[in-house]
């Protein structure tokens, strides 16, 4: 498993405020989840807890769940109080207490096989007031394989600078699976340190998440398409 939830969840961190655009998130999920009167909702793969300071401070009864200790430190000190639990997503159960579960930040990625996907999603559909919407967003098959490239990003803070070397091979071992190679290099003070850091990471046909949702009894209402990303509400 990847280290950049654990020994590197402060550079997480650093980074993905200028990866992601967690205001914008915040706005779509806020909005799908006001018009349908969800209130009660719980945040799988949470992360360092961003877009968990927005639902709280906008007052919705949140719960943030994820898998990495070093995570949810950094969400519990952002949030300043303690809405989160470390779980496996495989493994939640809670019954029948939400409005509404998300899983954010294309977090099933992290869930590569078959029976994995179905146990998570079972476990969502028990977690779910009767009616309750399920929000998550993943990687699109085609949009990744097609476009299947090295990239490199570097990131300038006050007091050091980060540069990430990803590199991206095919692994198809349990699906559309790939591995993805990072070279994290970190100077701070001068002094320069370096990690590899492996993932293997899953993206999905839309017609594979529709069988996968079909056999654990939910409905898809909507499906919003994203360059190399898509995301499913579903009922
Ligand atoms: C790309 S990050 C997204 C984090 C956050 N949603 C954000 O937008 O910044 C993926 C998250 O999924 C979590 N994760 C990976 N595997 C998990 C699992 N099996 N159960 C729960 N969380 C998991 C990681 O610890 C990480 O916080």
């Amino acid at each position: 498993m990847t280290q950049l939830y654990s020994t590197l969840a402060n550079i997480y961190h650093e980074m993905y405020q200028h990866i992601f655009d967690y205001d914008k998130e915040f706005d779509f999920y806020d909005a799908v989840l006001k018009r349908n009167n969800c209130h009660k909702i719980l945040e799988i793969g949470c992360g360092t807890g961003m877009l968990a300071k927005r639902f709280i401070k906008t007052g919705y009864d949140y719960l943030g769940l994820d898998l990495f200790r070093e995570m949810l430190d950094i969400a519990r000190s952002e949030v300043n109080s303690d809405r989160f639990i470390q779980c496996d997503m495989r493994e939640i159960s809670f019954n029948k207490q939400f409005d509404a579960v998300l899983i954010t930040g294309r977090s099933l990625a992290y869930v590569t096989e078959n029976q994995g996907i179905l146990d998570t999603l079972n476990g969502v559909h028990k977690s779910l007031k009767d009616g309750g919407l399920f929000i998550f967003d993943v990687f699109e098959a085609t949009g990744i394989f097609d476009n299947f490239n090295d990239f490199e990003q570097a990131f300038e803070f006050d007091d050091r600078k980060i540069k990430r070397i990803s590199k991206l091979k095919m692994n198809l071992s349990t699906g559309w699976t790939y591995n993805w190679y990072a070279k994290y290099i970190i100077e701070q003070n001068g002094k320069i340190t370096e990690y590899d850091d492996i993932t293997t990471l899953r993206a999905f046909t839309k017609d594979e998440i529709s069988l996968f949702l079909k056999l654990t009894g939910f409905k898809i209402r909507e499906i919003i398409e994203a360059p190399k990303t898509f995301t499913i509400i579903a009922e």
